[in-house]
């Protein structure tokens, strides 16, 4: 039920053109995503480059990515845990996952 919803809300805002990409790296800033990620190193998770590359051919990539920011999670790429993001806006967390995964692929 609540993977359905975020499906539907997924499909909603990619009318949105990418207006999104742009604000996504500030916004991770701002949401203190950015004490644990960055660009290209590890800090305390995998950096996003890596995360863009890992799941560029999977077509639920962007619903997948929203899913894993809100609720959090573990096990994919270390024993280190995503905190779940409570505070964190539905347009925001959209905008950020679409920001990863919009980055250069190498
Ligand atoms: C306390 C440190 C920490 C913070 C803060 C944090 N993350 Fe993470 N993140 C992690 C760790 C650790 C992992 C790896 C989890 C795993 O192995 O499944 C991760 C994984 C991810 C992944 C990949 C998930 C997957 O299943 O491959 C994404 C996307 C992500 N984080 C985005 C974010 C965003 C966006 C924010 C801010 C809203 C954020 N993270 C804040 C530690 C953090």
């Amino acid at each position: 039920m609540k993977n359905k919803y975020i499906l539907v809300l997924a499909a909603c805002f990619s009318l949105g053109g990418n207006a999104f990409a742009e604000d996504g790296y500030a916004l991770a800033q701002k949401h203190m995503c950015t004490s644990c990620h960055s660009l290209d190193k590890k800090i305390m998770g995998p950096p996003w480059r890596s995360i863009a590359i890992m799941y560029q051919d999977r077509p639920d990539a962007e619903a997948y990515l929203i899913g894993v920011i809100r609720n959090g999670g573990s096990g994919t790429w270390g024993d280190a845990k995503m905190p779940a993001s409570v505070t964190v806006g539905d347009a925001d967390i959209k905008a950020i996952a679409r920001y990863i995964l919009a980055l250069p692929k190498e």
